[in-house]
């Protein structure tokens, strides 16, 4: 079957970093289309796969899963990308749609050209991450054009269904992660492969720089924690500067200038991960999936994640990671200096979270999944 992948990002986020696994998996039978270059497309590219970059009119990529109606008077160029699409989606047996703005305008090219098309949903469709406006469209486009939606979780497939999605469309495939990615390495010598100079507790936090990703959380915690150092890994991939902004002016308020290393984004995940002693996660809002998360578990560092969406699906809690409640600065000081003061529980969590992501979250896993999904496609009547 020729698959043919689209995405609006041209940036390294999860979704695209998951979909780098899947199109280089199937590069022989594939193509991506991209609505946006930057270091995505060069990443596929290396990884052999064949890319195209198809810019579309900036007010359509403008489009905020935010905005209310008044995102309708993008509509009059959606015309000019569908014709631009239709010679790809009629060279493939199934479009795949890995972001929301490619499923907009994947769905309907698809139904013109009448070829399947499956959403892949790497997003919670609730009022925390969309308005309302949005969620309706998407999930009316979903309930009327996809043969399947793919969710990155539970929790993601059920916030689909309540917010009107059909009952039948979601079947869950957990992301997967290459567990020889994660050397076994010891802190110290991590961070002298990292070239960093630290001494003392670490804790690493590694995600893009969002409102809603939470950094500011570890920023207050930390305050509470004297002489823990913390390495935010990670930029603000979609436009998040003024947040950028105020957590570097919260490090200064919080006098926390010699304790928090912002790395920017990094490619070395594997490498910084093993030079933390604790790895943070700490979105405010329902995690779809949350990839560091398990990343963390198969660097062997002890995860504290916060308890909503997916995350709930990748830890037990005291079990595999820890889990505090979202936004609580106290709670997350409390479990990071119960870790300091306890390297054997520490490990002891961490080994048992490595071999359960090792068995639970693999990217092989994830790839049989995916292939079960798209077989499944070839029997669905469109
Ligand atoms: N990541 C990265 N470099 C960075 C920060 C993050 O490669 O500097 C990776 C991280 O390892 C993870 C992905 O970006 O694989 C983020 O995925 P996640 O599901 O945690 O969050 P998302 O950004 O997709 O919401
Ligand atoms: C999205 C979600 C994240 C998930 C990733 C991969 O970017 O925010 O939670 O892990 O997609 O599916």
């Amino acid at each position: 079957m020729r698959l043919l992948f689209l995405d609006h990002a041209g940036v390294l986020g999860g979704a695209e970093l998951s979909l780098l696994d899947i199109a280089r998996h199937h590069r022989n039978t594939s193509e991506v289309v991209l609505f946006s270059d930057g270091p995505f497309r060069t990443t596929l590219e290396q990884a052999g796969v064949t890319v195209t970059v198809l810019p579309v009119p900036e007010r359509l990529l403008e489009v905020n899963r935010a905005d209310g109606w008044r995102s309708l008077a993008a509509l009059p160029a959606i015309p000019q990308v569908l014709r631009a699409l239709a010679p790809f989606v009629r060279q493939a047996d199934l479009v795949h749609c890995n972001s929301q703005k490619a499923f907009a305008l994947g769905a309907l090219a698809a139904s013109v050209s009448r070829r399947p098309v499956v959403w892949h949903l790497r997003d919670i469709l609730t009022a925390d991450h969309f308005s309302a406006a949005n969620r309706r469209v998407a999930v009316t486009l979903a309930n009327t054009f996809a043969t399947k939606v793919i969710a990155n979780s539970q929790a993601t497939a059920q916030a689909f269904i309540d917010a009107g999605g059909r009952r039948d469309l979601p079947v869950v495939v957990y992301n997967g992660i290459d567990p020889d990615a994660f050397e076994d390495l010891t802190p110290a010598t991590a961070r002298q492969a990292a070239g960093l100079d630290l001494e003392g507790f670490v804790v690493g936090a590694f995600s893009r720089l969002a409102p809603w990703k939470g950094q500011h959380v570890l920023l207050e915690s930390l305050a509470q924690l004297p002489g823990t150092h913390a390495l935010i890994v990670g930029d603000a991939l979609f436009g998040e500067t003024a947040y950028e902004a105020r957590l570097h002016a919260m490090t200064r308020s919080l006098d926390l200038e010699r304790r928090v290393h912002f790395l920017g984004f990094r490619r070395d995940v594997p490498t910084l991960m093993a030079a933390c002693d604790a790895i943070v996660h700490t979105s405010v809002a329902p995690e779809p999936f949350g990839r560091m998360i398990v990343e963390a578990q198969l660097a062997r560092r002890p995860i504290i994640a916060t308890r909503a969406g997916g995350a709930v699906e990748l830890i037990e809690d005291g079990e595999t990671g820890w889990l505090v409640p979202p936004g609580d600065a106290g709670k997350l000081a409390s479990c990071l200096s119960h870790m300091l003061t306890a390297p054997a529980e520490r490990r002891a969590i961490s080994q048992k979270a490595r071999d359960a992501a090792s068995r639970l979250f693999t990217r092989n896993a994830m790839l049989d999944a995916f292939r079960d999904v798209v077989e499944a496609t070839r029997r669905a009547p469109t």
